[in-house]
């Protein structure tokens, strides 16, 4: 079976992990916490990086460090995976749902729309003409590693009043080329950003998050949520309700050896990436979906577009059979407003979501692929197709 991801242990992760048992820091505190942290600060160019439990969990304490309140409402976009939409409610707020872009990022056209005709700036922030409630923040996601049109996202939540919460748990290492963010990290451009080290990431932690910021506030907040809000950590004194939302000293280790990696690691899944779309380029029906101009993409995950009339089949079809071939493959998540928790809320002309969500198909991607594999999985979408 070729895997669609599966993590690369092949740096100094068992010597990290090693170094934690001999020296008996298992848990959450630790050396290879704070070295963890650093590395990501340096890495994304961040001046603050809290590690915490998962990027759920970091994204939680990120929409709270923002001000979101019960009763208040949270921008999301509809095509991503449901983990940034559930935060919004484990807040007791409400998520509105936002299209997406040709890139399948948050729409900003329609963004800007939604906000300058369905909204109204008020003292009290941003309110939802139809809700009469205020809308705190906006949560961009970095689908599959693409980097948002962040420039154009800052602008829009500086005119109109509200927080951004970058989540970049898709794109540790995507960075913008030209524009006003260049040379930026996703993660580090909105007031908060989140990474995620799950195992299906181009980094993992086995599990994990990190919190980035670049105000020290904010960070010396999310170190004392994540850490169950303790005043006085001898005489227990909690002054807040806190989380008990901190790395482990273990993941911070496998963590950091597989961050030494990370450029390898994306310079691995752009060569497939490109190999693939030479590949598959002449195939009709077929697309592999690019990146944005002006970025630099960390490759994170493929995504083929099928158009069932030229290609031959639907995209169902092509991964039951690409299945049959031994070859794993994914659907992209359904859509969010649709989901049974979130289909009475607010959902702002979603179009281009709906295109995408019915053809994108991810397919391997792992960092581990080799060139042989690569060709295989190219030749097994091609026999498929009703060109052949
Ligand atoms: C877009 C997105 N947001 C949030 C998360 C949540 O991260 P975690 O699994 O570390 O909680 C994930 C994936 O896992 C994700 O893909």
């Amino acid at each position: 079976m070729i895997p669609l991801s599966v993590p690369n242990l092949n740096g100094r992760e068992l010597q990290y992990v090693k170094k934690c048992i001999d020296t008996n820091w298992v848990s959450s505190a630790g050396s290879f916490v704070k070295k963890f942290e650093d590395a990501i600060c340096s890495y994304v160019k961040a001046r603050h990086a809290v590690a915490c439990v998962n990027g759920t969990a970091g994204l939680q304490i990120a929409l709270k460090l923002c001000g979101v309140r019960e009763g208040d409402e949270v921008i999301v976009p509809t095509l991503t995976f449901i983990a940034p939409v559930n935060v919004v409610k484990y807040l007791g707020a409400e998520p509105i749902f936002m299209d997406c872009d040709d890139y399948m990022n948050i729409d900003c056209v329609k963004l800007r729309e939604f906000c300058a005709k369905e909204c109204l700036v008020t003292k009290l922030g941003l309110k939802n003409k139809k809700t009469k409630k205020i809308i705190k923040a906006v949560v961009p996601v970095h689908v599959f590693g693409n980097p948002c049109d962040m420039e154009e996202i800052m602008k829009i939540a500086r005119e109109y009043h509200f927080k951004v919460v970058e989540d970049a748990t898709e794109s540790l290492g995507s960075y913008y080329t030209t524009g006003a963010c260049q040379n930026k990290f996703t993660g580090t451009i909105g007031d908060i950003g989140v990474f995620s080290f799950n195992g299906n990431k181009i980094v993992t932690a086995g599990g994990g998050g990190m919190i980035v910021t670049n105000n020290r506030l904010l960070a010396e907040k999310a170190m004392y949520l994540i850490n169950q809000a303790k005043d006085n950590p001898i005489n227990y004194i909690h002054n807040e309700i806190g989380y008990n939302f901190r790395l482990t000293n273990l993941q911070a280790a496998l963590g950091l050896a597989q961050l030494e990696q990370l450029k390898g690691f994306i310079a691995i899944k752009k060569r497939n990436c490109e190999l693939y779309k030479g590949l598959l380029s002449s195939v009709s029906g077929l697309d592999v979906l690019g990146s944005p101009q002006g970025t630099s993409p960390n490759y994170w995950f493929y995504s083929l577009l099928v158009e069932k009339k030229e290609y031959g089949m639907d995209r169902e079809k092509l991964m039951n059979s690409l299945t049959a071939k031994g070859i794993q493959t994914r659907p992209i998540w359904y859509l969010n407003h649709l989901q049974c928790p979130y289909r009475k809320n607010q959902a702002y002309k979603i179009e281009k979501a709906l295109w995408f969500w019915k053809r994108v198909l991810n397919f391997p991607c792992s960092t581990s692929l080799n060139l042989k594999q690569v060709k295989l999985v190219s030749s097994a979408i091609r026999s498929l197709s009703g060109d052949h």
